[in-house]
């Protein structure tokens, strides 16, 4: 039994889809949220300057007391997760590896990725897949624009579906396909509309949240002390559009936020 929140992190309002998986499927959990928006965006920077973000997010984190940190974001997770395993004495959960748990599962081969450059550039996707699945067709593709266009709002005008169009012209033949960023549920049915039916749209907040309840009822950390459960939201700069998207996420939930870092 813990009462501790669970910590989660993203650059911006992304991993808030990975936040309402959590909140769906363990509603009597605490939550932390930290948004880097200071640091916005993750997706074209240095691998160095990933680690060193993350370093100071976690650290925000545990002096907020968690009990466990859920990477919530696929950039973070490809290059600076295992680095982070090394540093740091708390559990760690990345989108990567639940995800591909499932694929593996499903006997899913044939697999689209789409995620921000630094995630491709870093083959973390298809690193982590061909570990698993060894016959895996893998089709990767940077989208850098869908990240900042979800932290607009911009994610169901024209643009985006000819932003997005534009990007998925190349995957042919896949039978999912990964929202490798967690900004990308956003555009979810745009994405949808542009790939036929059969098509498996992979939201990686879904598996992360299958995998955080299932490790925290094999350690006995689930939180037993309520059932209302509290969420609180930080972000690293307030002076950003976090809130009108956020709710639209989040489905109106009444938000205040909090300055960190
Ligand atoms: N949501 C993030 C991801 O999953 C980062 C987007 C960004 O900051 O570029 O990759």
């Amino acid at each position: 039994m813990d009462s501790r929140a669970i910590g989660v992190f993203d650059s911006g309002v992304g991993g808030l889809t990975v936040l309402k998986e959590l909140q769906e499927q363990m509603k009597n959990e605490n939550y932390i949220y930290i948004g880097d928006t200071a640091n916005f965006p993750y997706g074209s920077k240095s691998k160095q300057t990933i680690i060193e973000l993350c370093k100071k997010r976690i650290e925000n984190l545990i002096e907020l007391d968690v009990k466990l940190i859920v990477i919530a974001c696929g950039t973070a997770t490809s290059q600076a997760l295992n680095e982070m395993k090394k540093i740091f004495n708390i559990p760690i959960i990345g989108i990567i590896q639940p995800t591909v748990e499932y694929l593996k599962e499903k006997k899913l081969k044939n697999i689209g990725v789409i995620a921000t450059t630094g995630t491709i550039r870093s083959k973390g996707w298809q690193k982590e897949i061909e570990k698993e699945i060894i016959d895996a067709r893998i089709e990767s593709k940077a989208c850098p624009l869908l990240a900042p266009m979800a932290e607009e709002g911009w994610v169901d005008n024209e643009i985006a579906k000819l932003t997005i169009h534009e990007y998925l012209k190349d995957i042919k033949d896949v039978d999912a396909l990964i929202l490798g960023c967690t900004h990308y549920p956003l555009f979810e049915n745009i994405i949808q509309n542009e790939l036929e039916k059969k098509v498996e749209i992979i939201n990686t907040g879904k598996m992360v949240a299958r995998k955080v309840k299932e490790y925290i009822n094999a350690n006995n950390i689930s939180n037993e002390q309520n059932n209302i459960s509290k969420t609180k939201i930080y972000l690293t700069d307030l002076e950003c559009s976090f809130i009108e998207v956020a709710k639209k996420i989040m489905n109106n939930t009444n938000m205040q936020l909090n300055k960190i870092g």
